[in-house]
């Protein structure tokens, strides 16, 4: 499985004009993409996707928006894991669900997580909404900024993915379970190096929606508030 990815990494160099920061034509060729603040407001997270598989060229750029990030002292420490295997990801979704079942809800437990309890004992849990793509986002268990370099692989890959007219959910189950004997060994076997956990994901596919486009508002903000000084 590992190999058959390999090529993805491989980036081709994309020459961009200097002064307009725009890409050559060829390379935009056939899909449009938004403007970035547009990509920005208009994300929204998609949980429900089309068995469609997303095309080599346009995981290739997601994965290059992610990899693009900034990261602590330029690091580039974070390692993305692409699982597109169907089987693997099925075969991921159960470990998940039964080691979820496995633990018990607690008082004052992240309510996200106990969701993801309750409804793994319920038996029909699908963590990754049953996307084609899943991406994790992995990094050096004793980084101080490993959470911040992959959020901002992730936040990347997002917003390229909506410009790409992609739909894409942060998936944080295996960042929770990143300490489990059965899904640790899992991720090694993925891939992963021993001193490496992984600390979010990314369900990536084609939106299911009437117009197979994701579902686009700028939501209003109710909250991240702003404070001038000055
Ligand atoms: C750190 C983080 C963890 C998240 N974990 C999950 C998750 O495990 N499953 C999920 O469905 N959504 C997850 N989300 C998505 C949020 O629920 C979503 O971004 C939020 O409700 C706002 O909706 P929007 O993305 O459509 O703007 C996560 C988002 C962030 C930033």
């Amino acid at each position: 499985m590992q190999s058959s990815h390999k090529g993805l990494l491989k980036t081709a160099p994309i020459s961009y004009n200097k002064t307009t920061g725009s890409k050559d034509p060829e390379e935009s060729e056939g899909r449009k993409t938004m403007d970035a603040l547009t990509a920005i407001l208009t994300r929204r997270s998609t949980r429900k996707f089309t068995d469609r598989p997303v095309e080599d060229e346009v995981l290739q750029k997601i994965l290059e928006a992610g990899r693009y990030a900034p990261s602590g002292g330029n690091n580039q420490t974070t390692h993305l894991i692409v699982i597109r295997d169907l089987k693997v990801l099925r075969a991921l979704a159960v470990s998940v669900r039964e080691e979820f079942a496995k633990m018990e809800v607690t008082l004052g437990m992240y309510k996200s997580m106990a969701n993801s309890i309750t409804r793994a004992k319920g038996g029909s849990y699908i963590f990754h909404y049953d996307a084609p793509v899943l991406i994790l986002t992995a990094n050096k268990k004793d980084y101080g900024n490993n959470i911040a370099d992959c959020s901002c692989v992730l936040e990347n890959m997002m917003i390229a993915a909506n410009a790409l007219d992609l739909g894409t959910c942060w998936i944080n189950q295996l960042k929770w379970l990143n300490e489990n004997e059965v899904i640790l060994e899992k991720m090694i076997g993925f891939g992963m190096a021993e001193d490496e956990r992984v600390w979010g994901g990314l369900a990536v596919g084609y939106p299911d929606s009437e117009d197979g486009l994701p579902y686009r508002v700028m939501a209003e903000r109710k909250g991240n508030r702003v404070t001038f000084v000055g």
